[in-house]
């Protein structure tokens, strides 16, 4: 469904029983609100620079603020890949592009990972992605990755979708919350991803920092063994995924801050964008920048202190006003939000063939090594 066209119609059709009423009413209030803007404006200017938060020269209600889509929704933003020339396109993913491969996400409500780990008698879920709960007890984690391991999964379309953009030329970066290692899989140059919380693929001593495999970790994991490292026989050997309280990787810090501010469009995918910084990245586009969300709901909104501080923080979808009119929410699931878009964009065909081709190849590589 896309809700932008949906509610912007509805404003449309807003009808006046009594015209002249209505009138003098609507006058008042108008006269009113201008007032009230007018103070409020006052006061969001004084607070902000009182505390610093923004930089008034920057100030949204510039002209330059203006919006670059025609129409909020999925055919504006179609409009707008088509008429920019090598539009650069920057993808930001989280659990929800995995979930149609039969990975949980984290947060969805009963489904999610978080809202199944009773078992694990953890202080609270995100407990086991926790470094300072790992170190003094790994049980949990090793018994979930068993069943995390990035074995036997395929790429979804939306994978696939991603792909196409980088070979169609328009991909600027990849940025993925996820550590299923799909994106690989589905084939992208490691140079267009930004693996953002780590990866499976690799892990280290935590005492004696000694490098291991995922063939060599997933060995033990499978045993239900906690991998000790065989170099210093004290440290426990981590897979190199991101857990809260450490570092994202160099990698991260250094392509956000050159990407983002290059980019024409970001195009976000099934995340919650709650945790940070990854979150906050799409903050980091221009302000002019078109910013679509193609998820099961609406996430990543802006919230009322930083509508009224005038900080350009956070989605604002449905709305032209001048702290908007950039921003497109296309809810449903990322399978069929990236094959629509793909379909306006006329390579429709072209994705579902690459999809059925890809998982072939998949599928006959796994019965060959079985
Ligand atoms: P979440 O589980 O927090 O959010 C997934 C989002 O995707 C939710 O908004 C879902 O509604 C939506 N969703 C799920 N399936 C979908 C589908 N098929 N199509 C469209 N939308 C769908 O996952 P993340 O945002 O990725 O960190 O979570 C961020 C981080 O929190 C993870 O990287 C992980 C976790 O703690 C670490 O492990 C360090």
């Amino acid at each position: 469904m896309d809700k932008g066209t949906k509610e912007e119609k509805s404003h449309a059709q807003h009808t006046d029983d009594n015209p002249d009423e209505k009138k003098q009413n609507s006058s008042k209030v108008e006269s009113s609100e201008a007032e009230d803007q007018s103070e409020m404006e006052r006061l969001r200017k004084y607070l902000a620079q009182k505390l610093r938060l923004i930089d008034l020269s920057n100030d949204q209600t510039d002209e330059s603020q203006q919006s670059t889509l025609r129409e909020l929704n999925l055919d504006g933003i179609v409009e707008y890949i088509k008429e920019k020339e090598s539009c650069k396109i920057i993808t930001m993913a989280g659990a929800g592009i995995s979930t149609s491969a039969g990975i949980p996400d984290f947060r969805s409500p009963s489904s999610g990972l978080y809202h199944k780990l009773d078992k694990y008698n953890l202080p609270h879920p995100q407990a086991i992605f926790e470094l300072d709960f790992f170190m003094k007890n790994p049980e949990p984690f090793f018994t979930l990755a068993r069943e995390l391991l990035p074995e036997g999964f395929k790429p979804t379309l939306s994978h696939y979708f991603i792909r196409m953009l980088w070979e169609k030329g328009l991909l600027l970066r990849h940025y993925t919350q996820n550590i299923d290692t799909l994106e690989r899989v589905a084939g992208l140059p490691p140079d267009k991803l930004v693996e953002a919380h780590g990866t499976f693929h690799t892990g280290r001593c935590l005492k004696c920092r000694a490098p291991y495999t995922l063939s060599w970790m997933k060995e033990k994991i499978i045993e239900g063994v906690i991998p000790k490292c065989e170099e210093c026989n004290e440290g426990v050997v981590k897979p190199d995924i991101v857990f809260f309280g450490e570092m994202l990787p160099d990698r991260f810090q250094m392509l956000a801050d050159r990407d983002f501010e290059q980019a024409d469009l970001l195009i976000i995918m099934g995340s919650s964008l709650v945790v940070q910084p990854f979150a906050s990245l799409i903050d980091r586009v221009r302000s002019t920048c078109p910013r679509l969300l193609i998820n099961n709901e609406k996430v990543g909104m802006q919230d009322r202190l930083s509508r009224f501080l005038g900080l350009r923080q956070g989605l604002v979808f449905d709305t032209k006003n001048t702290y908007g009119g950039r921003d497109v929410a296309w809810l449903g699931t990322c399978d069929t939000g990236c094959q629509l878009l793909a379909d306006k964009l006329g390579w429709g065909d072209e994705l579902r063939a690459l999809v059925q081709r890809e998982h072939e190849s998949l599928n006959t590589e796994s019965r060959s090594n079985n």
